[in-house]
């Protein structure tokens, strides 16, 4: 068993060697996920609309999110644990401070990741400086949903896909250690992974990314909505075991994602 690190992400990209990334929220799905060679596990914040019902990733507080990641870590040995931080708890770098590293030493997550462009540049760079690696998201960013005015696929025209190319350049020249790119043109991911020389992880934003994840209750076949980008992998197996098998296996190869589930 070896740990997968911020090095082992690294290299992984390096060699071509696609990275599987799923969410979790719990211990016992930790357990068998980090069994079953997931190398990165996601605490997201997504866990306020996937498990606690509500209509937007908005409302989740720390406590939430720190109560999650340490389930998560208490059954993980393997895979790397990623904790997003809530809405609006690092708009000043005080409190993204204070807020990241309870993640780090209450949670137990390895790293953070925070939504936003280039805004977020200075806030990345303290963190890092403080020794909390930080996992930047671009594209389509649920926490703004107000400001986008739904989820809808980013950058599909040439100023906003250039806004993205330049904000990615800019968070992973401020000491991002790794990029989720969420529901984007394939061609602009497949530029931006190439462009930027920390490990790329989509989610609907095509298959040239470095890795990919999805939120394990849409592949498991149980979310209230079927993403066009995600895929039920329940539906093709026996058992839950088997289907988490079969993504990581479908990652791994390049099989998913399919074009499909591109934009
Ligand atoms: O909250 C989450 O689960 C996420 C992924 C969808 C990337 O941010």
């Amino acid at each position: 068993m070896n740990k997968v690190t911020i090095k082992t992400l690294g290299e992984m990209k390096q060699k071509g060697e696609k990275i599987a990334c799923l969410t979790a929220y719990d211990a016992a799905f930790s357990r068998m996920l980090d069994k079953l060679n997931v190398d990165v596990l996601l605490v997201g914040d997504s866990l306020r609309m996937v498990l606690h019902g509500r209509e937007t990733t908005l409302n989740v507080t720390m406590a939430d999110m720190i109560y999650h990641t340490r389930l998560v870590k208490s059954a993980c040995q393997r895979a790397m644990v990623i904790a997003d931080m809530p809405f609006m708890s690092y708009a000043t770098t005080a409190r993204a401070l204070g807020n990241a590293s309870r993640l780090i030493s209450e949670g137990g997550a390895e790293m953070v990741k925070i939504e936003g462009g280039y805004v977020v540049a200075d806030i990345i760079r303290q963190l890092n400086n403080h020794g909390i690696p930080v996992c930047a998201h671009l594209g389509l960013i649920p926490q703004s949903i107000h400001k986008l005015g739904g989820y809808h696929v980013q950058g599909k025209d040439e100023q906003t896909a250039n806004t993205i190319i330049r904000d990615a350049e800019i968070l992973a020249d401020a000491g991002a250690a790794m990029l989720v790119l969420e529901c984007i043109p394939n061609l602009l991911a497949a530029e931006i992974s190439s462009n930027v020389n920390i490990p790329v992880i989509g989610i609907g934003a095509g298959g040239q990314c470095d890795g990919q994840v999805l939120v394990l209750y849409d592949i498991l076949g149980i979310s209230n909505q079927q993403p066009r980008f995600s895929k039920d992998f329940l539906i093709d197996a026996h058992s839950i075991q088997g289907a988490i098998e079969n993504y990581v296996a479908a990652v791994k190869s390049g099989e998913f994602p399919a074009s499909s589930n591109q934009f």
